[in-house]
């Protein structure tokens, strides 16, 4: 069975909250949950499958524990890792850096030879620019729970049955 790391950033609960949703729909496969301010290199290398969510501060910054760790991984090799990845953001009130993170994160792991999953149509989503997206398509699941809570539920079922069907 397919060993999935969940691992995410999160300032004030709402992407610890994606997170176990995630979790609990990929119950079917050996899922362990880790907020990477708890984390170390080996639960990135232990896993088959990496699960990776931050939200988006300041203008389009990584959550600040994503910040302090991405440089730890710097040296570790993670070549051919499957990875998915979750943002959340507030595209009311930041239209112009919706979900950035998840485009910061997109372009370290995919610079690091990772096999990435998991895009997502923009159709839907009402916003005016971000870094996560590439070839009109958001690089992961972008989730607003400020302002689009009431889809959340929907967005991380059909994210996680899309995904299922490609690890
Ligand atoms: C000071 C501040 C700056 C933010 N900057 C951005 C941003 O640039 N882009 C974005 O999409 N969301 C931004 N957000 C929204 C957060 O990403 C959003 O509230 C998210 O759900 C927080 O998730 P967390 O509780 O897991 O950290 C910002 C929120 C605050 C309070």
């Amino acid at each position: 069975m397919k060993k999935i790391g969940i691992i995410y950033g999160s300032s004030t609960g709402n992407t610890a909250g994606v997170a176990e949703a995630i979790a609990e729909q990929l119950s079917d496969y050996e899922v362990s949950t880790v907020e990477v301010s708890e984390a170390d290199a080996d639960a990135f290398t232990s896993q088959d499958v990496l699960v990776i969510g931050s939200s988006t501060w300041g203008m389009g910054d990584l959550q600040d524990d994503w910040e302090d760790f991405l440089p730890e991984l710097e040296d570790v090799d993670l070549e051919g890792k499957t990875v998915a990845l979750f943002g959340l953001g507030d595209s009311d009130s930041y239209p112009d850096t919706f979900c950035d993170a998840m485009g910061t994160l997109y372009d370290f792991f995919e610079g690091k030879g990772c096999k990435m999953l998991g895009r997502v149509d923009t159709e839907g989503y009402t916003f005016d620019d971000s870094t996560a997206v590439r070839d009109n398509q958001f690089v992961g699941l972008a989730i607003n729970e400020d302002g689009e809570s009431d889809l959340t539920d929907e967005r991380v079922s059909n994210w996680v049955e899309a995904l299922k069907t490609e690890f």
